[in-house]
């Protein structure tokens, strides 16, 4: 089987955002992750492709989703794994980033999945190591993974990308996810509004090639999709918005809204705070397609993985 997207060249050495990424290369990912969404359907849903490959995964903030998410992507693909994780580990001895990094190198690894607080340390690591380096989230300027596996849970679900009407709601501000998926979406041709308040609204925000509105009932007439992100409440001082429960009342999507608008698809990048992105029934409803974004994150990592080994130019084929 030759590679989806003919004879496209995938040139990219790291994942470090999207911004670095054509929509040649944001295609390339998700039409390989079509083929790894089938492998995970196999009765032994396990490919040899990395098993000479030794990953690490190198995460100094919480994660639920995109760690084990990579984990599984690595299994299924045959690679060693190894996990860090700060809160154990000689970080806690005052060991700085470029020593740990630089000494997990030392242990023979070709790639790191990296997670941290700090904007900007993928970039880093790449000055410290020969290593491929993957962001899983850096600070509040990227999360690639989390906007190519919406992206790719959007293409599933409606179709093409293009002229797609995608609403994103929530701390505009804060978020990482929505940097990415902006870049992401207006590269493959979606249209895009931010919805939330004046005070979670970065500064140019318009600049980005987004509408920027702040009436959630007129979006989700709008849109194919709406998708809410997590009110950061950890990072929140109780000054950008009165109450949560006023969050809510204003941003939050509820039971009427399906109702009284058929066409939108709910999802959210997780973790969810019920009851205040969304009612609970939302998030359990037939209209929420937040547990195929967790399933899809696998297949589009796999995809990443694979296509950043290297391994397309070498192998032709992954079955
Ligand atoms: N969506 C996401 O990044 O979730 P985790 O923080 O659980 O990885």
């Amino acid at each position: 089987m030759s590679t989806p997207s003919g004879d496209y060249v995938f040139k990219q050495p790291h994942l470090l955002g999207l911004k670095e990424y054509s929509a040649g290369d944001i295609t390339h990912i998700l039409d390989h992750a079509v083929h790894f969404r089938e492998v995970l359907n196999r009765p032994v849903p396990k490919l040899p492709t990395l098993r000479d490959k030794t990953i690490v995964n190198l995460f100094y903030e919480n994660s639920t989703r995109t760690r084990l998410s990579f984990e599984l992507a690595q299994k299924r693909l045959g690679a060693d794994v190894v996990n860090f994780s700060s809160s154990s580990s000689s970080v806690k001895k005052g060991e700085s980033l470029k020593d740990t990094i630089r000494n997990i190198e030392s242990m023979k690894i070709d790639m790191v999945v990296v997670r941290h607080e700090s904007p900007g340390v993928p970039y880093f690591l790449t000055r410290c190591v020969d290593a491929t380096i993957v962001n899983a989230g850096d600070g509040a300027h990227e999360h690639p993974t989390q906007a190519l596996l919406d992206m790719f849970s959007m293409r599933m679900k409606l179709g093409d990308l293009k002229g797609m009407k995608v609403v994103i709601i929530g701390d505009i501000s804060h978020s990482r996810v929505v940097r990415s998926n902006i870049i992401g979406l207006t590269r493959l041709g979606a249209e895009v509004r931010v919805c939330g308040p004046k005070t979670m609204m970065p500064l140019f925000v318009d600049e980005l090639g987004v509408v920027v509105s702040h009436d959630l009932e007129d979006c989700l007439g709008w849109c194919d999709v709406a998708m809410a992100l997590r009110i950061q409440l950890e990072r929140q001082d109780g000054a950008l918005f009165p109450s949560i429960r006023e969050y809510h009342q204003q941003f939050g999507i509820k039971m009427e809204h399906l109702r009284r608008h058929k066409n939108f698809v709910v999802m959210h990048p997780g973790p969810i705070n019920r009851g205040v992105e969304m009612e609970s029934d939302v998030a359990d409803s037939n209209r929420a397609i937040i547990l195929d974004q967790v399933t899809n994150g696998l297949a589009v990592r796999m995809a990443v993985l694979y296509l950043l080994s290297g391994r397309a130019s070498e192998v032709e084929n992954y079955r």
